[in-house]
């Protein structure tokens, strides 16, 4: 599944969400490591939660197998974005363009995996991403994904000019 990510955007009035590989497949990929929360679920909860924000906020969303969409993504929809949601998925743990986009665009980022990495085999431990994100919230599942949107919101309450 990938999101194609909208064309123009407001600045500030959306969050964008990034997911990378195979978080397409949530709900049937090794549901004792991952849940059996689907993507779109995950999503959906996100955007009920980002319209209760005011002034309400929306959520977009990209979900892509592809380093360099992700890297388009954060390009395009990163530099207005209220704040910005990622799993990288795999890509964590090696993409330094990735790690690079989202440097570059400077947008307020926390990293979310839904299982705890650092729990796990031990080349998922390090993350190339976690020294350009604002924090890192790993082992909570899709609750992850929702912390980090409350966080978000609550930033940008304290400093609406912030990103
Ligand atoms: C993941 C953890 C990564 O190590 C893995 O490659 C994923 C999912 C997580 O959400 O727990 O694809 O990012």
């Amino acid at each position: 599944m990938t999101t194609e990510p909208a064309a123009e955007r407001t600045e500030g009035d959306y969050v964008l969400v990034l997911n990378g590989p195979n978080l397409n497949l949530l709900g049937t990929r090794e549901p004792g490591v991952y849940g059996s929360t689907t993507l779109a679920e995950i999503v959906a909860d996100l955007e009920a939660i980002a319209l209760s924000a005011d002034p309400p906020l929306e959520i977009e969303h990209v979900q892509s197998n592809h380093e360099g969409h992700l890297v388009d993504a954060i390009q395009t929809l990163g530099p207005n974005a209220a704040g910005i949601i990622i799993n990288p998925g795999a890509l964590t743990h090696y993409s330094i363009a990735l790690r690079d986009a989202l440097a570059a665009v400077g947008t307020a980022a926390i990293e979310v995996h839904l299982s705890n990495i650092h729990a796990r085999e031990e080349f998922r431990h390090h993350s190339v991403v976690a020294p350009v994100a604002l924090g890192q919230i790993a082992g909570l599942g899709p609750d992850g994904y929702q912390l980090a949107l409350h966080y978000l919101m609550a930033r940008c309450r304290r400093s609406p000019e912030a990103n």
